[in-house]
């Protein structure tokens, strides 16, 4: 199959292939989408085929307005409205019970449904001009790095879908959060650009953090909720090993604050330190060291490494906005190890970190 690639003008075209049943990526403020109709069983069939991604893993149903909301769900409750009303467009997504409506197949055979609508003109118009919502995962190979520009989706998924609606660059780079509304207790499945701290000031109340972002494993006993939070995901080819200061050795340090001068220090001489030993064992190994803009002279100076900026450690979505890019390089490259270092869990931080450590298979040396 021939994958064209749309632009604004293309938008009726794509619309068409969309209601014939096929496939067209799209899109969105947080990564591109791999869209097909959201209320059409045999596209949510082919989307798990072209992604290769396991069907029990729920689709995101994307919608432009909040009215198109009220028939995909049994009823919106008043948290769900209040979190729309303030941060869609945006990069939220809600789960809530769905109708009958909503076939399983989108859902991964859960009764309850994930709605967002995103943040792009582009796809804002595909989606009125489709008349129903667009299911879509991130339009990346099932356990690649999400696509943050139209060539990634060209990369993994040219030639098994119709086509690519184009945008350039997306600017957050990492997906969108996803509360729980669908139980009492409104629950954090995903960290992404709203953070807990904008979710809890427009709802007035607690917002619960699945135990799984906060570090308890499947070993112990505890499941992700969002079904896609399982999977081994991000990872580039390389192995990625991130670097902390322990914090038992200096209680005086809140766990969030951002490192002072020695810390950095002390973190870059242990990357290096680190690197070198791997290179004495093996001198042909390609080494990526992964940094703050703030830190990188500290490392420019061993020309045995290639040091890449994720961007300014003060801003974290100057970092989201770099990092799946950055591991695809990495893969195209052919490099085996990546360093890199740890950043603030404060704030958006939170998402930055939770994809980086899943990028490492959650590998963190303590310096
Ligand atoms: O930013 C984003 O959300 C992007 C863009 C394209 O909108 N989409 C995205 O989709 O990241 P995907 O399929 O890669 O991730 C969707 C996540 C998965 O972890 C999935 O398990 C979870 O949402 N999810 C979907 N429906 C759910 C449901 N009913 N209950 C719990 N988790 C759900
Ligand atoms: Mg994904």
């Amino acid at each position: 199959m021939k994958t064209k690639i749309f632009g604004k003008e293309g938008i009726s075209e794509a619309a068409e292939i969309l209601k014939g049943g096929g496939l067209v990526a799209f899109p969105t403020e947080t990564v591109y989408g791999l869209g097909g109709n959201g209320l059409d069983k045999e596209a949510a069939k082919k989307i798990y085929a072209a992604k290769g991604r396991p069907s029990d893993n729920p689709l995101i149903l994307h919608v432009s307005s909040i009215e198109e909301v009220y028939p995909l769900v049994k009823a919106l409750p008043e948290k769900a409205k209040k979190l729309m009303e303030a941060f869609w467009p945006g990069p939220l997504t809600l789960v809530l019970p769905k109708s009958d409506l909503v076939p399983k197949e989108s859902t991964g055979g859960l009764e309850t449904v994930a709605l967002r609508s995103p943040e792009n003109a582009l796809t804002l118009s595909l989606i009125r001009a489709c008349g129903f919502p667009i299911a879509g995962p991130s339009a990346n190979l099932s356990g690649r790095p999400s696509p943050t520009e139209a060539s990634h989706v060209f990369e993994d998924l040219g030639g098994r879908i119709e086509g690519i609606l184009e945008d350039g660059a997306v600017g957050i780079g990492v997906e969108s959060t996803i509360v729980d509304l669908s139980e009492n207790c409104p629950t954090l499945l995903r960290p992404g650009a709203i953070t807990i701290e904008d979710l809890e000031e427009v709802l007035g109340e607690k917002v619960a953090i699945d135990p799984t972002l906060l570090g308890k494993s499947m070993a112990e006993g505890f499941i992700p909720k969002a079904p896609g939070m399982k999977y081994r995901h991000y990872a580039p080819k390389a192995e990625m090993i991130l670097f902390k200061k322990n914090l038992l050795s200096d209680q005086s340090q809140k766990v969030n604050e951002i490192p002072y001068g020695e810390e950095k220090k002390l973190i870059a001489k242990s990357i290096l330190s680190y690197g070198a030993k791997e290179l004495s064992d093996c001198p042909e190994r390609k080494i990526w060291i992964l940094c703050g803009e703030d830190t990188a002279s500290l490392y420019e100076g061993d020309s045995r490494f290639t040091v890449k900026i994720l961007g300014r450690r003060e801003e974290p979505l100057s970092m989201t906005h770099n990092l799946f890019r950055l591991l695809r390089q990495a893969d195209e490259e052919g490099v085996e190890l990546i360093l890199g270092e740890c950043y603030s869990e404060e704030g958006v931080g939170f998402a930055l970190m939770n994809r980086m450590k899943k990028a490492a298979g959650q590998r963190i040396f303590y310096v």
